[in-house]
């Protein structure tokens, strides 16, 4: 397992989001975002640990702690039904070494130790084949197609996985 280390989203973590404001890359998640609105994720990501709200986390490897990529999960409505949601990216330079499936499997190790309970889910696009195999390795089960709303009036073809947290009851 590619060796990664987690780090929870702090003041320091601003630069790590502006990296990840790529075209590339945001196109996964409703396009790149203006400095002024990158600079409020990073508050939001803030308030939402200090709400207990949502989790979103550095990802360093050995020789880059100033982290080489973001995961996290955060509470949501699924028609209706509390779920949580979890998202990631790895910085291009450092992709095909399995470093997202080690920090999502991490993260939901931090989420069940932490005592979360309600269903992880993920919705990478139909055609973003990386995101999907980051799913399918870190344990998720695809349940099926899902037009998904990003930002409103952005709607994402995606595919909904799941990943239970908690123990099946009999
Ligand atoms: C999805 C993403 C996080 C995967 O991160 P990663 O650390 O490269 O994950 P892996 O090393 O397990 O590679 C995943 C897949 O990427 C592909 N891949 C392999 N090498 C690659 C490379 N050098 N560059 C790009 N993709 C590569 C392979 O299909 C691989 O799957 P496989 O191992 O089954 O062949 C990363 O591609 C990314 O940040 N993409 C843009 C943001 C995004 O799509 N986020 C998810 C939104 S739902």
């Amino acid at each position: 397992m590619t060796d990664v280390a987690l780090q929870p989203w702090s003041d320091d973590d601003l630069d790590l989001l502006r990296r990840a404001n790529t075209p590339e890359l945001m196109d996964q998640m409703g396009g790149v975002e203006a400095d002024e609105q990158v600079i409020a994720r990073h508050e939001r990501y803030l308030r939402l640990w200090r709400e207990g709200a949502g989790f979103q986390f550095r990802i360093m490897i050995p020789g880059h702690p100033e982290g080489v990529g973001i995961v996290g999960y955060w509470h949501r409505d699924e028609d209706g039904e509390p779920v949580l949601e979890s998202g990631w990216s790895v910085e291009s330079e450092y992709r095909g070494q399995g470093i997202a499936p080690a920090a999502v499997i991490a993260m939901l190790e931090v989420a069940r130790a932490h005592g979360d309970t309600l269903p992880v889910h993920a919705y990478p696009r139909v055609d973003n084949a990386a995101s999907n195999a980051v799913c399918r390795k870190a344990g998720f089960t695809l349940l099926g197609e899902k037009d998904f709303e990003v930002t409103p009036g952005n709607v994402l073809h995606t595919n909904d996985w799941v990943y239970e947290l908690a123990p099946a009851t009999a």
